[in-house]
């Protein structure tokens, strides 16, 4: 029977900005679970990585709207400490990670078996914390949906981003030509350690200018897009002409949905294709399935390891939030925890 608290970063009111956000987000001490269920494991949290959506949580702009108050951060890893009596396939010590609709910035967690993957060997807990989301998304995106073949030519953009820079490593994995952009020098050399063939800094360079260039006038098969706003308007420029290619809409961490002609669709043969991985992988739990093996296979074959660029104890965790807001993250931040953490057993 466990007893005492752990804590957690709790979001318990929407504020009317990111900023105000992080400011009212607050470490709480919640009550343990006493009694696991059956098919419960209890896992002693290492990580939680972030993910842009919690700053849209925040203000209540994402598509899922939790009640409040919620646990910030949908995906973490850590260690199992308990399982329940019926649990098969997870043992008292293994490293898992998870992801949830919210839940993760905390010390414990109590989840069904079924959603926790074992580790890879090769992963750290903040790696492991970082997998999930970053990689669905990615392969969903890039291969389900956007038939991403090798030897095509790929545009990321955001690439130094989470979404980005994973979709960069995926599309290397893919065999692809891959063209990382984004809106500094830091971002990009991380993209070029992750394997990008080139790199363009479109808050130096017009983007379709570089990519004509780099392409020889080709332009891309595939593009993935998180940014949105006048980067996606961009990113319809660096369409091949030749047809059949895939832009694919990922996300709008700039802020703004853009609004296009759809002509351009036409003249040049494109395919504009929604990614909704989150919820079209709810509905198909075996192509879900399915997609996770192959990340496993890849990142056990070592082409697959999310790069995290910065790490802050949970006391920290307002850094954490503030430089995503400021477009500051390289790769995955993640909010870590203590291996003992329990402050009032
Ligand atoms: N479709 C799906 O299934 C799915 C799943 C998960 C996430 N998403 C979406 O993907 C997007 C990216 O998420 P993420 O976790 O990768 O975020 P992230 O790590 O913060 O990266 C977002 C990138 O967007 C660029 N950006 C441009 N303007 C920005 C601004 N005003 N504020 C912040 N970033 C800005 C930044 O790159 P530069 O500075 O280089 O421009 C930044 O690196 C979000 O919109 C998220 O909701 C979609």
């Amino acid at each position: 029977m466990a007893q005492g608290t752990y804590r957690a970063v709790m979001c318990e009111k929407i504020s009317a900005s990111a900023s105000e956000g992080i400011e009212a987000a607050v470490l709480r001490e919640l009550p343990r679970k006493a009694q696991l269920g059956d098919q419960e494991v209890r896992i002693s949290a290492r990580a939680a990585s972030l993910n842009f959506p919690e700053l849209l949580m925040m203000q209540n702009k994402y598509q899922y709207k939790p009640k409040l108050p919620f646990v910030l951060c949908t995906e973490g890893a850590g260690v199992v400490a308990e399982t329940g009596s019926k649990v098969s396939g997870l043992s008292v010590g293994d490293k898992v990670f998870y992801a949830t609709m919210g839940g993760c910035a905390a010390e414990e967690l109590v989840l069904p078996a079924q959603m926790c993957i074992k580790m890879p060997d090769t992963l750290s807990f903040s790696q492991g914390a970082s997998f999930h989301m970053g990689y669905m998304t990615g392969y969903h995106g890039l291969v389900t949906r956007g038939r991403l073949k090798a030897g095509e030519w790929l545009l990321v953009t955001g690439a130094g981003g989470g979404m980005g820079s994973m979709a960069v490593e995926l599309g290397k994995a893919v065999g692809a030509k891959v063209i990382a952009a984004a809106s500094s020098d830091d971002k990009l050399e991380m993209c070029k350690k992750l394997g990008a063939d080139y790199v363009v800094n479109y808050s130096k360079q017009k983007l379709k200018d570089a990519v004509g260039e780099i392409t020889k006038g080709e332009f891309c098969d595939v593009i993935y897009d998180p940014v949105g706003g006048e980067i996606f308007d961009q990113c319809v420029r660096c369409v091949t002409p030749k047809g059949y290619a895939r832009l694919l809409v990922v996300g709008f961490a700039s802020g703004t949905i853009p609004k296009f002609g759809i002509n351009m669709a036409l003249i040049k043969g494109f395919d504009l294709v929604g990614v909704r991985s989150g919820a079209q992988l709810g509905l198909e739990p075996a192509l879900a399935r399915e997609t996770m093996l192959e990340l496993l296979r890849l990142a056990s074959e070592g082409k697959l390891k999310p790069y995290v660029g910065s790490e802050f104890p949970v006391d920290r965790f307002r850094e954490a939030f503030k430089l995503m807001e400021e477009r500051k993250v390289i790769g995955k931040c993640c909010i870590t925890f203590a291996a003992e953490p329990h402050s009032k057993l």
